[in-house]
């Protein structure tokens, strides 16, 4: 079970954290995405629990994007939640120093190197961002995103069972936006 004072914690620091940021392609507040995300884990422990952190996870989805989203240093991470959350942040953070075609292997990369449970946030977050594409996205935008999705399950399905099936059939059903 997770501790749900690390639950809050978490929650309000990233609510302040991405405070002037939105949904995208909403008037929604950007939390209702980290929500979101950390709802896929609570769904994954609770119809496949295992031996595995679920309080480390759910904190990396509350904060996944603080770091790559916000201006938030990594040292105020780590002193706010520890050395293994803020390591967790970084890894599913793209470094903006790189060309971007090169960011996402980059970051899978350094998600492998760390406890599987980031591997299940970024599984946890592809699945929530495979809903509805926003209405500008032409349908090369989505087949894109739906290739990129492949190449996420395919490297972190080791991580979790449950997670890496429910992204596999979110991908299948984002074919349907294809033909639009
Ligand atoms: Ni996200």
């Amino acid at each position: 079970m997770w501790n749900p004072e690390h639950y809050q914690k978490a929650m309000l620091f990233a609510g302040i954290a991405h405070a002037d940021q939105h949904f995208p392609g909403t008037e929604a507040a950007y939390v209702v995405h980290l929500a979101q995300v950390a709802m896929e884990i609570q769904y994954a422990w609770t119809l496949a629990p295992g031996d595995w952190n679920v309080d480390l996870a759910l904190q990396c989805a509350l904060l996944h994007d603080s770091l790559e989203d916000t201006p938030t240093p990594y040292a105020t991470l780590e002193a706010t939640f520890g050395k293994e959350v803020a390591q967790g942040v970084l890894a599913l953070s793209k470094n903006a120093d790189l060309p971007k075609a090169e960011q996402m292997s980059d970051s899978l990369k350094r998600i492998k190197s760390q406890a599987p449970e980031i591997a299940m946030v970024k599984l946890a977050d592809r699945i929530t961002n495979l809903q509805s594409p926003p209405p500008h996205w032409d349908s090369a935008k989505i087949a894109k995103y739906q290739a990129e999705a492949r190449l996420i399950h395919d490297e972190l399905s080791f991580a979790n069972a449950f997670l890496a099936q429910r992204l596999m059939a979110k991908i299948e059903a984002y074919a349907d936006f294809l033909s639009r």
